[in-house]
């Protein structure tokens, strides 16, 4: 069996709307029907649901070369943020939360939220398809606690400059947050590279699995320093210690999780990784590179309104198109068997390694008979 017919929805549909949500796949399709069995054949497995999701997280450490002990395996990237949250303070000097303009609603709300814990939040607004450098250079001082970037922007397929980030906030003594949602699976990400101290993302999109899921990185030498006030039984040292009256958070970034983890989640999380890493994160990048440059050319020669940046270095697996009536254009495309999304009057393409070039003509012949929609 090819890889593509691992997927059947491209039996019948033309998806190219990984940004939103990843293909279902015959494997992990296979992962939710083991769950099940598991369950009825011996009711409460729970030495092996809790060995998965140490699988998981072993499984996600792999991915972005961290270590296991510094991944939390949390139900939501707003779960592991929030958790994080409560162990920042805000109360002293360092008390601003510098946050990019490209992030997803609940890490800018996130962050919000926390005014009422001393937090002061400073957002670093866009010129258009980009955030120049110098900005977030206006914005990180001495009192800035935490920058908070989306690697890639939900909204328009832009890719931010990661390493200067992190390079002008770690100058300024701030820690940074990276939330990889959109690149996880579709591009190398390393930890120890970027430099990052935490970050943050999750299964249901180019990890090819469902929600319920989600993964925080805690950089190992912050961890003794930090103390969530957000737990659980499932962030204690000792998890089945089961005892209410103490609190003995675990050394590692357990300590970030909460309660009984999303065990179906678990399955098909750990089919999907495995699907990704067969595969490898550079192939996927490069056969997402050619595919992202076919639909970026095809949509300039046709005269489209290109809102993500062409250098192929400033965005990620989302190529975003300008539409004055995006909602009804994907409608017009679903109605032809083709299904991408919107966000903000953007139309949202985003292939994966399963889409091919037939895929992007089919979608691009589809956009020129709904041209008006798009010029
Ligand atoms: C960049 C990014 N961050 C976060 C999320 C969602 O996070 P959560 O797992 O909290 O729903 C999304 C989902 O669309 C996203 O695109």
């Amino acid at each position: 069996m090819s890889l593509r017919e691992r997927f059947p929805i491209f039996q019948k549909k033309t998806y190219i709307n990984s940004c939103s949500q990843g293909a279902l796949s015959f494997d992990v399709q296979q992962a939710y029907t083991q769950y099940l069995c598991d369950w009825q054949e011996e009711g409460s497995p729970w030495e092996r649901w809790v060995a998965l999701l140490e699988a998981n997280r072993h499984a996600f450490a792999g991915l972005v070369n961290a270590e296991p002990d510094e991944i939390a395996v949390t139900a939501s990237v707003s779960a592991g943020v929030s958790a994080l949250a409560s162990a920042l303070n805000f109360r002293g000097e360092r008390n601003k939360v510098v946050v990019s303009d490209f992030e997803f609603p609940t890490i800018g709300q996130i962050w919000h939220a926390q005014t009422a814990r001393g937090a002061q939040v400073v957002q670093v607004p866009a010129a258009g398809n980009t955030i120049p450098l110098e900005w977030f250079a206006d914005a990180i001082d001495e009192r800035t606690r935490l920058v908070s970037i989306s690697h890639v922007c939900y909204r328009n397929g832009s890719r931010l400059d990661v390493p200067a980030i992190v390079e002008l906030a770690h100058r300024k003594g701030a820690l940074v947050l990276l939330d990889g949602y959109q690149t996880i699976g579709t591009m190398p990400l390393d930890v120890k590279q970027l430099q990052v101290d935490f970050l943050v993302g999750g299964t249901l999109k180019y990890l090819l699995a469902s929600a319920g899921l989600a993964y925080l990185y805690v950089r190992k030498e912050l961890l003794p320093q930090l103390q969530p006030t957000s737990s659980g039984w499932f962030a204690q040292a000792n998890i089945f210690a089961m005892d209410h009256r103490t609190h003995t958070p675990a050394p590692n970034a357990r300590r970030f999780e909460a309660g009984t983890p999303a065990v179906p989640a678990l399955y098909a999380a750990l089919a999907g990784i495995k699907l990704v890493q067969s595969i490898g994160v550079e192939r996927i990048q490069a056969e997402v590179r050619e595919l992202t440059g076919a639909i970026k050319a095809g949509a300039m020669r046709r005269g489209f309104n290109l809102v993500t940046p062409v250098d192929p270095n400033q965005h990620g697996a989302l190529i975003t198109l300008r539409s004055h009536k995006v909602d009804l254009l994907v409608k017009w495309l679903a109605e032809d068997g083709i299904i991408v999304s919107s966000r903000d009057g953007n139309l949202r393409i985003s292939p994966h390694f399963y889409n091919n070039l037939a895929d992007v003509d089919r979608l691009l012949d589809c956009l020129t008979k709904h041209k008006a929609l798009l010029v």
